[in-house]
């Protein structure tokens, strides 16, 4: 919930780009062939509409009942994309095993000197870095 929750906030991937070779129908939208979307996942992410007021606050408890009832629209949430080309299950699989492998050697605390400035040069980041205290344990 807590890597989720993070993607949603900071996605590494701001925006898809998707071209249309064929006309295509999403829903009641129809799309002219040779027309390119760009999907804003950060925006989608931090919508009121489709998360609530608290859209801005870091709330893992969001995704209790899972990625498709974390929303009020159950494919609001893709950060990885979508479908066949998803690298989703391999990526979360990775990030447990990192985590496992942390926590089994330390606990960990945010440094006062951390300042939250995230901004994108192609992907989100700390502008300051983020500097972690580690005790072994
Ligand atoms: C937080 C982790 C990750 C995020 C948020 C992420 C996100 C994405 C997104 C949004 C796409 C574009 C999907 C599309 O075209 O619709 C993508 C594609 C891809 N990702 Fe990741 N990814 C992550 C981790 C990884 C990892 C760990 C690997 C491999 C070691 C990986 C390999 C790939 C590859 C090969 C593609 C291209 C797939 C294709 O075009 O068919 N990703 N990823």
């Amino acid at each position: 919930m807590i890597l989720y929750e993070v993607l949603r906030l900071y996605p590494p991937v701001i925006a898809l780009y998707q071209h249309a070779y064929k006309e295509t129908k999403i829903g009641n939208l129809s799309v002219q062939a040779g027309i390119d979307l760009t999907l804003l996942i950060l925006l989608i992410n931090r919508d009121p509409q489709l998360w609530g007021d608290d859209a801005e606050e870091f709330k893992p408890g969001r995704f209790t009942e899972g990625v498709s009832k974390s929303s009020k629209d159950q494919t609001a949430f893709f950060p990885f994309g979508w479908g066949t080309r998803t690298c989703q299950n391999f990526a979360i699989i990775e990030a447990k095993i990192a985590f496992a492998m942390i926590l089994k050697h330390f606990s960990f605390e945010l440094s006062p000197s951390y300042t939250h400035v995230p901004y994108t040069v192609m992907t989100p980041q700390p502008q300051h870095e983020a500097q972690i205290i580690l005790h072994p344990l």
